[in-house]
């Protein structure tokens, strides 16, 4: 019998990741292998998404964030991008219930005011109703790029140091992360992309920065809950340093 929770499956409860970024990648190949057209392939992707957030919620694991739309993807052909822009609001006006009763909070990173009028409205209906929800943070990232975003908190710094609010003396690493779309979020401790990618293509690159990465060459269609109970298992034998020597090796003698 296949069962969905995570007293049947080998992981540590223990160390269970606390944040999980994914780069959602390979809907376009998904459905070039099938002669189909790519908006097919991010329709399947979106079917994906469910399963996922789904997965994340009964694994404990607390905030989930989820590549969806860069802000290089706006350089797509038209109707890509407003396919996108539709699978997008389909997703979120049909998943509303499935949050709340999952007690599941919807979060955007990324740049909100870029997005269609309609689809803003959705996203606005939806976070407000699942704000209080706290046993997974679903982050979208949407018209999300780590350099806008680092470029955009710089700017509220320095308009805050010419009114004479901050000193440059202030400027901290926590200051800079709390002027992020991820601020009072812990940083990823685990960036999945899928479709055989080895790069972060302008996703949470300071946030990264201790991150344990896993590239899988599933395209994201056929990405599942099992692939992410492996890649779970394969995060949980990790030793992470962070720049320290590893725990055994730590005494002098
Ligand atoms: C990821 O799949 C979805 C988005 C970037 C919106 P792609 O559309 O990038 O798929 P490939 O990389 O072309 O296969
Ligand atoms: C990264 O995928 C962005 C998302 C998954 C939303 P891309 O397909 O846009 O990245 P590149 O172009 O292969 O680097
Ligand atoms: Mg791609």
């Amino acid at each position: 019998m296949k069962s969905n929770s995570i007293k049947d499956v080998t992981l540590n409860p223990e160390t269970i990741p606390s944040h999980v970024a994914i780069i959602m990648d390979g809907n376009g190949r998904w459905a070039k292998k099938r002669l189909m057209n790519r908006v097919k392939g991010h329709e399947q992707g979106s079917k994906t998404v469910r399963t996922i957030v789904t997965a994340c919620r009964e694994l404990g694991i607390g905030t989930v964030t989820l590549y969806a739309f860069s802000t290089e993807n706006w350089a797509r052909p038209k109707h890509e991008v407003k396919a996108l822009m539709m699978l997008l609001k389909k997703f979120i006006v049909s998943e509303k219930e499935t949050l709340l009763k999952h007690n599941i909070q919807l979060n955007i990173i990324g740049q909100v005011y870029k997005l269609p009028e309609d689809v803003k409205k959705e996203i606005d209906i939806t976070m407000e109703a699942t704000r209080n929800n706290d046993k997974l943070l679903l982050n979208l990232a949407l018209s999300y790029g780590s350099r806008e975003e680092i470029t955009t908190a710089v700017k509220k710094i320095a308009k805050k140091i010419e009114l004479k609010e901050l000193a440059p003396k202030d400027i901290t690493q926590d200051l800079i992360s709390n002027h992020l779309y991820t601020k009072s979020m812990p940083d990823p401790d685990l960036i999945i992309r899928t479709s055989g990618e080895y790069r972060l293509s302008n996703f949470l690159m300071w946030q990264a920065a201790y991150s344990e990465i896993y590239i899988s060459d599933t395209l994201w269609p056929d990405f599942s809950k099992e692939e992410l109970i492996d890649i779970l298992k394969n995060y949980q034998e990790r030793d992470r340093r962070f720049g320290k020597v590893a725990c055994s090796t730590s005494s002098d003698g």
